[in-house]
């Protein structure tokens, strides 16, 4: 049902991520949106060309990008495009960050696509067909109990100004823990999740672009999806946790403490 735009997606995030990887390791311009928030040219130019493919593709859908901000955004169907996903490590040279796109249609995921160029790692979900890593089906872990699981972790950009609550659950969930990451991409740390390379993950303070294309993949592994009360998560949303079932109750446990 949605080949189309899963064609277009594909084509897009591979392009996209075609630039990530030529400009990887030799960024001329960075730029500071916040105090720790950078921009580079190569946000910019993965950004321009997913945007151009996508509409020209459908001239009529509307787009909520981290760069280029919103396009016709109350059209019915809207894309939400993060172009350069962990820009801070692209900035550093530290290779782990992703092109994430996700669509949505009347309010509703369908569709969901996470590339990273430089491990070659294609995520992708389609509403009810399940999620894959490279073409072959990836599935949520099975781990159980939070003591056996290995979480990841994110930090808003707002950090230094209000550590206080961020810094409370890091504290919690770590004595809790096997271990925690900070790997700098919410789009992938949402797909190792979905890929039960990581058992959990939360973060607060994200934006709509950075979970929309991971969240699907998430769901379709079989994996869940929250807010930090338990809520189904949206994109609109300010927290998410995304873990295996098993251990989902647990993290929100911590959480809420
Ligand atoms: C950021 C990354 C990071 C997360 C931040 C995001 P960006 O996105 O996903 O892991 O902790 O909250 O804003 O700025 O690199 O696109
Ligand atoms: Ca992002
Ligand atoms: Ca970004």
């Amino acid at each position: 049902m949605w080949d189309k735009e899963l064609d277009v997606g594909r084509h897009a995030a591979r392009q996209a991520g075609k630039i990530l990887k030529d400009l990887f390791g030799r960024v001329n311009h960075v730029t500071k949106k916040g105090k720790t928030d950078l921009v580079t040219e190569a946000d910019f130019e993965a950004e321009k060309i997913i945007m151009g493919l996508i509409l020209q593709s459908f001239p009529q859908d509307g787009i909520i990008a981290e760069e280029a901000g919103e396009h016709s955004r109350n059209a019915s169907r809207i894309w939400f495009i993060d172009p350069l996903d962990g820009t801070v490590n692209f900035a550093h040279a530290f290779p782990f960050f992703a092109v994430s796109i996700g669509l949505h249609v009347n309010g509703e995921a369908v569709l969901g696509l996470v590339f990273n160029p430089y491990m070659d790692e294609f995520f992708e979900a389609v509403k009810g067909s399940g999620a894959f890593l490279n073409g072959k089906p990836i599935h949520v872990s099975s781990t159980s109990d939070l003591v056996d699981s290995l979480l990841a972790v994110g930090f808003p950009y707002t950090l230094h100004e209000n550590p206080h609550r961020v810094m409370d659950h890091l504290k919690k969930m770590a004595v809790r823990a096997q271990a925690i990451r900070r790997l700098g991409s919410a789009a992938l740390d949402l797909c190792y999740v979905a890929a039960g390379k990581l058992d959990g993950y939360w973060e607060e303070g994200l934006k709509p672009w950075d979970t929309a294309g991971g969240m699907m993949v998430v769901r379709e592994a079989g994996g869940i999806v929250t807010d930090y009360y338990g809520n189904p998560f949206s994109p609109d949303k300010e927290t998410i946790v995304a873990s295996n079932p098993f251990i989902h109750g647990a993290m929100l446990d911590v959480l809420k403490s």
